[in-house]
């Protein structure tokens, strides 16, 4: 993609350090990226996670797939170039929550490994913890909680995820959660003891 940066002068050097910010919020920011099939809960996990994250005290933000794509990246299809437009953006507002010192809970399906390690690079390897929503497609599609692998089946929805567009599960996660035989807490607590240490100061 062409890049129109030649006439921006960016004031990062004159902003606030992050490191002010963190202080200020009494915590370390990181952006916990959640990939793993539609319907395997991220989303879910990532509300509850975020909820009691607040009530220790910590400063989030969630990005999920459905509010991001209702508003900034509403004009984005499921194509393979739109949804790495998709990951671009929203890699790049994450790293922005980042710099202001927030925790950033990132639930994207984000399929493919070319798209999470551009979503790494944009973020910064330091700030980036990939975490793995392992679910089989069956458990997604049986649960089909958005009525949608319905939907595929009847032919009217095409590159879906997992049926016909591909999804590669990460080969090394900071993180797996797999969530078959486990309640949404016990998922939740297993991100939330994996996070503890790296945002606590
Ligand atoms: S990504 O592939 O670009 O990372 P993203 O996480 O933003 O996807 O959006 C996924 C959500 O969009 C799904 O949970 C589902 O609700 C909806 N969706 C609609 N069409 C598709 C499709 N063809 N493939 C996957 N998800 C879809």
């Amino acid at each position: 993609m062409k890049k129109h940066t030649e006439n921006i002068h960016p004031i990062f050097d004159r902003l606030l350090q992050r490191g002010a910010k963190e202080a200020l919020l009494k915590q370390r920011s990181v952006a916990l990226w959640m990939t793993g099939l539609s319907g395997s809960g991220k989303s879910t996990i990532g509300q509850y996670l975020e909820a009691k994250l607040h009530e220790e005290g910590f400063l989030t933000q969630m990005l999920d797939g459905d509010n991001i794509r209702s508003g900034l990246n509403n004009n984005l299809s499921f194509t393979v170039e739109d949804r790495q437009e998709n990951i671009r953006r929203i890699a790049e507002v994450s790293k922005l929550f980042i710099d202001c010192g927030i925790v950033t809970i990132n639930s994207f399906i984000s399929p493919t490994k070319v798209i999470r390690q551009y979503a790494r690079e944009i973020i910064g390897e330091d700030n980036f913890y990939e975490i793995y929503i392992n679910t089989p497609l069956e458990i997604c599609e049986a649960r089909d909680v958005k009525g949608l692998y319905a939907k595929v089946r009847k032919g009217e929805i095409k590159n879906f995820t997992g049926i016909d567009s591909p999804y590669e599960a990460p080969e090394h996660p900071a993180l797996e959660v797999k969530t078959e035989h486990q309640t949404i807490e016990q998922s939740v607590e297993e991100i939330y003891q994996f996070i503890l240490p790296l945002i606590r100061v």
